[in-house]
């Protein structure tokens, strides 16, 4: 018994020493195709120096290969799509089907005895994907679009993406349980885009787009030209709208149909009878929407010809150029006189500091004209006397209604530069002598 006892210890300890032997390492499980192949390679192969005296691979409690020194069997199930490899021992299982998802086993025996195992997952790949969207046109705030994904093969996860973002739920986005169609319940302008929808397995993937096009409008409906017009003058009014599809538009004028069917309501050549009202109507054929913009008053301007009076743009524009260029004109004009001494300087106080003395005689620079009160009686121009006196210039003054004698300025006399005799009545302006 002692010596019963004893061997079998020591076949024990031997055995545990072979059978708890190596572990083959495999990836945990494997995702296959169906009708696909798939290879069960170890990542740590027995060493292939010492020579084997048993190789099996199993699938649940079914041997799939069995191979000694002395023969090989492949049971008639796996025959023909069955492989191993002789050094690595690897498994290739080719046209996989469903029922080829389960547990595999290897034993390798040598002078050790080695194990490993893996799952198989066999999926359907997926085909025949198809994105489906509402087949009537869709109007903002009223339509409702279901979008549906659907397609063959084993679906472990759909996706949803909307111009190149993921689709996030939303109050009036929902998906489904199993995320294959979503509902856009009211759909907006906004839900307008491409959507993108795929499904996927471990061992595949199929992606379909579709296009959302949502209706609206039209808003914001508005005319713009202009309010006034000269008689004669083109005139264009344009209808805006926001608008999808594109609004049509129709005119009314003083609440009348025109035959003016476009956007723009050209009038070439305005006459007095196209003063009014005008209205446009902009109409959505999808939405079936028609809707009119505010009235726009047109006032046609008879100005005396040609529509001046800064009735255009142009015009007023031309009106402001002259009056700068006039204005640059005068001051071009002081400026040069200014610089040549023509005006005195003395009569320009404030350039001068008041303690120096202002030139005694100017009156090379001073002309006198001579003011005769010998009016017409009718209001003729008056010829003032003396008039081809070579150094004397006149200035043809109209005075008022009094004919009474007028003593000369007090700033004649203090520059003694009053001309010797004044006659009586006689009124004298300072005026510049041109050279
Ligand atoms: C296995 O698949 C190949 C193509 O991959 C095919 O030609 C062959 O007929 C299939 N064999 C079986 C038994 O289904
Ligand atoms: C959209 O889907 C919901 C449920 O998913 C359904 O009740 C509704 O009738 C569908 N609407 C259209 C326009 O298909
Ligand atoms: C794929 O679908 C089939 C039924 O269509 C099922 O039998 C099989 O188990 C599925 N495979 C996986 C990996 O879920
Ligand atoms: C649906 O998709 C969302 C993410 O978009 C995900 O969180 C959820 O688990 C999915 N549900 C199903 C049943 O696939
Ligand atoms: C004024 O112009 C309109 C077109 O804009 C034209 O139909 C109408 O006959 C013109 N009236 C006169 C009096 O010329
Ligand atoms: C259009 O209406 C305006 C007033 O709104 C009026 O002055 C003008 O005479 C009308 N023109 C025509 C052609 O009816």
């Amino acid at each position: 018994m002692m010596f019963a006892c004893g061997l079998y210890g020591i076949l024990l300890i031997l055995c545990i020493g072979q059978c708890m032997g190596q572990v083959l390492q495999f990836p945990d499980s494997f995702d296959g195709a169906v009708g696909e192949s798939i290879v069960f390679a170890p990542d740590n192969p027995p060493p292939t120096s010492s020579a084997f005296w048993l190789i099996r691979w199993i699938f649940g409690d079914q041997p799939v290969f069995t191979s000694t020194p002395a023969e090989t069997n492949i049971p008639p199930a796996y025959t023909d799509r069955v492989t191993v490899d002789t050094t690595t021992h690897a498994l290739m299982l080719m046209n996989l089907t469903f029922s080829d998802t389960g547990t595999y086993e290897l034993s390798v025996q040598t002078d050790k005895i080695y194990t490993g195992q893996t799952s198989l997952l066999v999926y359907e790949k997926v085909t025949d994907t198809s994105l489906t969207g509402p087949g009537e046109l869709l109007i903002e705030r009223k339509s409702i679009a279901n979008i549906t994904c659907e397609g063959n093969g084993n679906i472990t996860s759909v996706q949803w993406i909307k111009d190149n973002n993921p689709l996030n739920p939303s109050v009036s986005i929902i998906f489904s349980s199993d995320n294959r169609s979503v509902s856009i319940n009211p759909v907006f302008r906004s839900d307008s885009g491409e959507y993108q929808c795929t499904l996927r397995n471990p061992v595949s993937s199929e992606t379909k787009k579709l296009n959302l096009i949502v209706n609206y409008g039209p808003e914001n409906v508005l005319i713009e030209g202009p309010n006034e017009a000269g008689l004669g003058s083109l005139v264009s009014l344009s209808c805006f709208a926001t608008s999808l599809p594109s609004a049509s538009f129709t005119w009314k004028f003083n609440g009348t149909d025109t035959s003016v069917t476009t956007e723009k309501f050209t009038i070439e050549k305005t006459n007095l009878t196209n003063s009014g009202d005008y209205v446009c109507t902009a109409r959505n054929h999808v939405t079936n929407q028609n809707v009119d913009s505010q009235s726009h008053i047109l006032e046609v301007k008879d100005n005396g010809g040609d529509g001046g009076g800064g009735l255009t743009t142009g015009a007023i524009v031309g009106i402001v150029i002259g009056v700068l260029v006039a204005v640059a004109g005068i001051c071009g004009l002081i400026v040069y006189l200014t610089k040549t001494k023509t005006i005195p300087k003395v009569s320009l106080g404030k350039n001068k500091p008041t303690n120096e003395a202002p030139p005694r005689r100017q009156e090379h620079e001073l002309n006198y004209a001579e003011i005769s009160h010998e009016r017409k009686s009718r209001g003729e121009g008056v010829i003032p006397r003396n008039m081809n006196e070579s150094m004397t210039e006149y200035a043809q003054i109209m005075h008022g209604a009094s004919a009474k004698p007028q003593a000369p300025p007090p700033p004649y006399e203090s520059q003694e530069s009053k001309p010797s005799s004044l006659p009586e009545g006689v009124t004298y302006a300072q005026v510049m002598k041109r050279s």
